[in-house]
């Protein structure tokens, strides 16, 4: 079977948060107390509103095609949204919804990213980042950050991890996994270096706005150097 598969199917393994859920789930079956960090959900079920907002939608007929970028309402919504929350200017056009925050990512990795580019990715990382960047054929480029420096990355660090291959910078803040929040000083500290390199783009995911134990959210977007070649997932 697998000879049928192309050469990039077969560069990729089992994802690790599916194995670590799997052995959650064999080690509660023989009894064991387990508490699994692994599948990212929460620990509530989905709003009754929520639930008859999509029973509505369903009765109501809202099961046809859609138009790709999502309904004008919808965007206008997410406009709305993003200036009342974040203080962001946007219009509908500039608005892509989508089937969730992986799709946004993956879209956007593929668009951006040619065979051998290089997309620095900020450690500790939610582990799906790398492997969209290996679908693009791209080179992941790794900066370390440190308990030290509260698992952020500093201007110095980033400075020296961009090439001339460099097309993309990958974060998320709040993050997944380590929970780190950079306040507006620090992105604006990477927004100098980034202000020095017009050909990255930024991929800025921000899904984890409401779940910061730590202070304000800020979003990199803010900064109108920079702010034409920031993709915000949200
Ligand atoms: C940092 C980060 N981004 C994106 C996603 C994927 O989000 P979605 O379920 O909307 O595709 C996750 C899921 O764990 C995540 O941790």
């Amino acid at each position: 079977m697998s000879t049928n598969l192309s050469t990039l199917l077969l560069r990729f393994s089992e994802p690790e948060t599916l194995k670590m859920a799997k052995l959650g789930r064999e080690l509660r079956a023989k009894g064991i107390d387990v508490i699994d960090l692994s599948l990212g959900e929460p620990d509530f079920d989905t709003p009754q509103h929520v639930k008859e907002a999509a029973i509505k939608a369903i009765n109501d007929n809202w099961s046809h095609y859609t138009p790709v970028a999502g309904f004008p309402d919808l965007k206008e919504a997410v406009c709305t949204k993003l200036k009342r929350d974040n203080q962001l200017d946007y219009k509908p056009e500039n608005i892509i919804t989508s089937t969730g925050a992986k799709q946004s990512l993956a879209n956007a990795i593929l668009a951006l990213v040619d065979e051998g580019d290089e997309v620095i990715i900020p450690t500790p990382y939610w582990v799906t980042y790398s492997e969209l960047v290996k679908i693009a054929r791209g080179h992941v480029v790794e900066i370390r950050s440190t308990v030290e420096n509260n698992f952020k990355i500093t201007p110095q660090q980033l400075e020296a991890a961009i090439t001339s291959n460099t097309r993309v910078f990958m974060f998320s803040s709040p993050c997944n996994p380590s929970g780190a929040v950079y306040t507006k000083e620090e992105l604006a500290a990477l927004v100098k270096i980034f202000e020095k390199h017009p050909k990255i783009t930024i991929l800025s995911d921000e899904i984890y706005e409401y779940i910061n134990f730590i202070g304000q959210h800020e979003s990199i977007a803010q900064f109108s150097s920079i702010k034409e070649r920031v993709a915000v997932i949200n």
